[in-house]
């Protein structure tokens, strides 16, 4: 009988047993994880016949729309965070400010602290194209006991203890590290249960897709104009395929299994990019580099930048290695010009 693939359950438990010392908090914490994405994506799987779908009125601290399932998605994150009492600090893309969490004890014991991206690529859900959760995990650096502070969540990328990301799509997967390879779940709906589909999951070193909003073109700095210049040239293996979903998440999977680079620049309208260093690019970079892929901003590696505040933005380059180490050169040459 061929032997069935793990269960992420078995999987969770599985490693926790490598970890010989270890309390298990991490572990619990990818549980809830895994509890809270099942919740979300019986949510989004409804969209179109429950009232969700469209703006719920109000703009995040970012000035950005609210979507409905962008509020709800983050409520049943940080609920099941809390609840289960197992992190000691959450800050998410969709709150001004960090909470801190305590005990029923009222003390504040546990040691990780967890940022989020509730739902990417949120003006998707209207039109019935993948969304995604992405969740970054560090150890606090203050005195367990002692309530969190801001500094808890300004640790460099290079810190995180484990990232992942949820996505919505044909299948609903989960594909997470906790810095000892990339391993992807998939959703079976009908029994709940995410299952071992697609282990240590790697970047092919080079790929043939450019993923970028090519509208933006006239904004783009000189290196990020050059490369796609250079994508586009008939030559070897090119030109390049194009693919631009407009959801991070659903673009970074499709390249990491098919080879690509993805591209968020800085433009003259987003003198700093658009997305997020904390919620976004730290995690997704995490998992690049542990799939042997590169995370950059154009110039150096996305996790060695140290954040200065909570929504700090930051342009991104990530994907395959060579294809990320040409972007680059192309950068480097364009601005000693
Ligand atoms: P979010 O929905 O969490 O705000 O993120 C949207 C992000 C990201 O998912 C995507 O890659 C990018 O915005 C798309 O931006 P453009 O529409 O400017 O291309
Ligand atoms: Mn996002
Ligand atoms: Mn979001």
């Amino acid at each position: 009988m061929k032997e069935r693939n793990k269960t992420l359950g078995e999987f969770i438990i599985e490693k926790q047993e490598d970890f010989k010392y270890s309390s298990g908090e991490l572990s619990r914490l990818i549980n809830s994880i895994r509890l809270a994405a099942k919740v979300v994506n019986y949510k989004v799987n409804k969209a179109g016949l429950v009232d969700i779908i469209g703006k719920f009125g109000e703009q995040n601290i970012q000035g950005e729309d609210q979507q409905k399932l962008d509020v709800y998605a983050n409520e049943v994150f940080m609920q099941t965070l809390v609840n289960r009492e197992i992190v000691c600090g959450i800050a998410s893309e969709e709150n001004d400010d960090f909470i801190t969490i305590q005990g029923n004890d009222g003390l504040h014991n546990n040691k990780y602290v967890v940022l989020i991206d509730p739902l990417d690529g949120s003006s998707n859900i209207d039109v019935n194209v993948s969304v995604g959760t992405i969740f970054s995990v560090y150890r606090r650096v203050t005195p367990i006991g002692s309530p969190v502070t801001l500094e808890d969540f300004l640790q460099p990328g290079d810190h995180q203890v484990a990232a992942g990301y949820v996505i919505y799509g044909t299948s609903t997967m989960l594909v997470y590290t906790t810095g000892n390879g990339v391993n992807g779940f998939t959703l079976n709906p009908a029994i709940g249960t995410f299952y071992l589909s697609h282990p240590n999951l790697k970047f092919p070193k080079d790929g043939n897709i450019y993923s970028i909003n090519e509208g933006n073109y006239v904004h783009f700095p000189q290196g990020v104009k050059d490369y796609i210049k250079y994508c586009q040239l008939e030559e070897e293996d090119r030109p390049y395929t194009s693919r631009y979903i407009g959801s991070l998440v659903s673009d970074i999977h499709r390249n990491m299994i098919k080879g690509g680079i993805y591209i968020y620049p800085t433009s003259s309208k987003a003198p700093n990019g658009k997305l997020r260093l904390l919620y976004e690019c730290n995690p997704m970079a995490f998992i690049a580099e542990q799939a042997g892929g590169k995370a950059s901003d154009g110039f150096g590696r996305i996790m060695d930048i140290v954040p200065t505040e909570l929504h700090q933005r930051v342009p991104f380059f990530c994907g395959s290695y060579n294809m990320v180490v040409k972007a680059e050169e192309f950068m480097t040459k364009a601005s000693e010009k």
